[in-house]
């Protein structure tokens, strides 16, 4: 009997049912993702432009490509990631950075650097919203230095936040929400929008997993991990969040995204206030 099939498309040949579970179960090994089989046409839609880029006329054929191949793993990464982000992406996280934890940090701990981590930081725009923040705070506090450390999976969004170059929804919506940020960090060229070198040379731009144990050799005062933890089922949400925890110190504070909660796991974080974490005593 023919294996029931997904989905059919002009050159390429229909995804079958089969094909669709390996292909689920390499985007979990590799990322941690969790996708659900009704991700098919999302599945086939990102895959579909390499399939013909490699000639390829089965989706089969590219599973066994990407089994076969370590170097097209990252490209198919870089392909079944969800990379949406924003400048200034919840602004209420953006308040309680600049207005409560910047002056608390400061003050409680003088000569030191601030060291931050946009810990799935896709295309940047978050980890250039904290510099701004920084570059804004540091005019009224000139002795306070900062770092910021921006990573992720996907090799094509790192390649795109290093450049800073922006255009599109990504550039109307900062320019309509903070226009005066907007106009001391952006310059404006023929291509789009780029930040400024102030806020780049700030920024160190790295590819890492966040379910490796491959951690970078620092640790960070303030983590931001937003927006990423809602493609993980519980345990690999607890383990990110308990590896994380040693890139922190005990007063480091971990800030989530919108929809995203550590109330269910068994962690050592605390909630404090709407979407950010400390560490506990009781760590476990
Ligand atoms: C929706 S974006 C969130 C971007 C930003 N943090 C925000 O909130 O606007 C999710 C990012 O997580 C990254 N990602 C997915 N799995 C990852 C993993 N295992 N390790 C590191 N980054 C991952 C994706 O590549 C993507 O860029």
């Amino acid at each position: 009997m023919m294996e029931k099939t997904i989905a059919q498309s002009g050159d390429v040949e229909e995804m079958t049912a089969a094909t669709l579970s390996s292909l689920i179960a390499l985007v979990h090994r590799h990322t941690g993702i969790a996708m659900g089989e009704r991700k098919s046409i999302l599945l086939q839609g990102r895959l579909r432009p390499r399939l013909r880029a490699l000639g390829l006329e089965s989706y089969q054929a590219y599973l066994a490509v990407v089994e076969r191949d370590p170097k097209e793993v990252q490209v198919f990464i870089n392909m079944v990631t969800t990379n949406d982000t924003a400048f200034f992406r919840t602004q209420h996280v953006w308040d309680y950075f600049a207005r409560s934890f910047l002056p608390a940090w400061v003050a409680a701990h003088p000569g030191r650097t601030l060291k931050l981590w946009s810990a799935a930081a896709a295309s940047g725009e978050e980890a250039y919203s904290m510099a701004m923040l920084c570059e804004q705070f540091q005019q009224a506090t000139p002795s306070f230095q900062y770092q910021i450390l921006a990573t992720d999976i996907s090799t094509t969004v790192l390649a795109t936040a290093a450049a800073g170059l922006y255009g599109g929804r990504s550039v109307e919506r900062i320019r309509a929400s903070h226009p005066v940020l907007f106009e001391k960090y952006f310059s404006i060229e023929p291509e789009g929008a780029r930040v400024v070198a102030t806020l780049k040379k700030q920024i160190r731009f790295a590819e890492h997993n966040l379910l490796t144990s491959l951690r970078p050799p620092e640790k960070f005062d303030l983590v931001f991990l937003r927006n990423v933890l809602i493609y993980f089922e519980p345990d690999n949400q607890k383990k990110v969040v308990d590896l994380l925890r040693q890139n922190m110190h005990d007063a480091s504070k971990l800030i989530l995204g919108e929809s995203e909660s550590l109330g269910r796991l068994q962690t050592c974080y605390v909630h404090e206030l709407p979407l950010v974490y400390g560490i506990g005593n009781g760590a476990t």
